[in-house]
């Protein structure tokens, strides 16, 4: 009945089902992993976002297949912020970095193609790939004081059915950043090879410390072919409203190709809604009452974090540049999941075990930095004084 690319497991994991358990006793819950936005205690700005979606335009129905052109034009004005010009066709709006992915993958790679994602990382790739039929080759990200790509690995892994290489900047849960000189071996293999280059930067307005070694943005390279993606779910903290974004560069004849075969398959779709559309300039100007207030919370947990690791505990944190996330390494006496389980059924705590985001190896566990403060300082210390327990 069912296609083969449906065939995954469909029963519940180890984790799920005793959190499922707690949750029917009534157990009270501290979620470290809690990252929507809308769960929080942020303060959104009620009364301009209501009113941005009671737009009467909203009324006449004007489709294009890139989405309405003064969306565009916000998108376009939200990287001219950042040095980056664009034209506006170089955009196309989606109802999310998912359905951005499908159009990319739909558009440069056949059934049984590649391409390549990092490890660790979005745990949603292998399903995006395995819907568009095709193949994800993992390419390590290596830890030495902070993280790094691991170009040798990745030029390695490249092969003749490779058609994209994927990186997420800054990257989850590691928070790392791509480098400038990364970005120029990454163009360099996909400028040799005819692959495109795509870049998740939804966490990109979300860095903890200037640097400048860090690449901008990738909506500005043009030496190959790259798709650069975000949306309103993490820049205005927004994810209900189902509001994204493809940006297209490259070189120019290349690029031309792309944009038409794209608006052929954004017009199959014509996915967002007007009302959406129309919404879109305002929503994404909310960012800016939001983010401080995000990046306050990241800020002020893991200063916390760091007060309560001292030096010589079983636990230490990985170093993080950005994103929502940190990452805390601990003893690898027990796998990460049984980790998560104890923590769980023994302290009522709620995280991530590494291999959730594909970690190579044991003892990585992945808490969300936007944890409401005494959520996340209760939840903290149950966690350091399980481990002191237990090694
Ligand atoms: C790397 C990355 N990309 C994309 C998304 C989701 O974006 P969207 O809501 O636009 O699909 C997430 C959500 O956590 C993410 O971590």
């Amino acid at each position: 009945m069912f296609s083969s690319r449906t065939n995954w497991p469909l029963g519940p994991n180890r984790l799920s089902l005793e959190i499922e358990e707690l949750r029917r006793q009534g157990v009270p819950l501290l979620d470290l992993t809690e990252s929507n936005p809308t769960r929080c205690g942020f303060a959104f700005d009620r009364q301009g976002i209501f009113e941005a979606l009671a737009n009467s335009h909203a009324l006449s129905y004007t489709p294009d297949p890139r989405g309405l052109l003064s969306a565009r034009q916000a998108v376009a004005g939200y990287y001219a912020e950042r040095g980056i010009t664009l034209d506006a066709a170089q955009i196309f709006l989606t109802t999310s970095t998912s359905e951005a992915y499908s159009y990319i993958f739909r558009l440069l790679a056949d059934p049984g193609d590649a391409i390549l994602v990092p490890q660790p990382s979005y745990p949603l790739f292998d399903f995006l790939a395995g819907l568009n039929d095709i193949r994800v080759i993992a390419y390590p990200l290596f830890y030495d004081h902070g993280w790094q790509i691991d170009l040798p690995a990745l030029r390695k892994r490249l092969e003749a059915r490779a058609r994209a290489i994927l990186v997420v900047h800054p990257n989850n849960p590691t928070g790392s950043f791509v480098r400038r000189e990364e970005l120029g071996e990454l163009l360099a293999f996909c400028q040799r090879r005819d692959m495109a280059l795509v870049a998740d930067e939804v966490f990109a307005d979300y860095s903890l410390a200037a640097d400048s070694q860090r690449v901008v943005s990738h909506a500005a390279a043009t030496e190959a072919l790259t798709f650069t993606l975000s949306g309103l779910s993490k820049i205005s903290a927004l994810p209900q409203m189902k509001v994204a974004w493809a940006v297209v560069n490259g070189p120019a004849q290349l690029l031309r190709d792309a944009l038409a075969r794209l608006e052929i398959i954004a017009d199959t779709y014509l996915s967002l809604s007007a009302p959406l559309a129309l919404a879109l300039p305002k929503l994404l100007e909310t960012r800016r009452a939001l983010q401080p207030q995000i990046l306050e919370r990241v800020r002020s947990n893991l200063q916390l974090l760091d007060a309560r690791l001292r030096a010589n505990q079983p636990i230490n944190r990985l170093e993080v540049e950005g994103g929502w996330y940190a990452i805390l390494r601990l003893p690898s006496i027990r796998t990460d999941e049984d980790w998560a389980i104890e923590l769980a059924r023994q302290d009522g705590v709620l995280v991530h075990p590494g291999h959730f985001f594909d970690f190579s190896s044991e003892g990585h566990l992945v808490i969300s930095l936007m944890t409401e403060r005494a959520v996340f300082e209760e939840g903290l210390r149950r966690i350091l004084a399980r481990v002191a327990h237990c090694v």
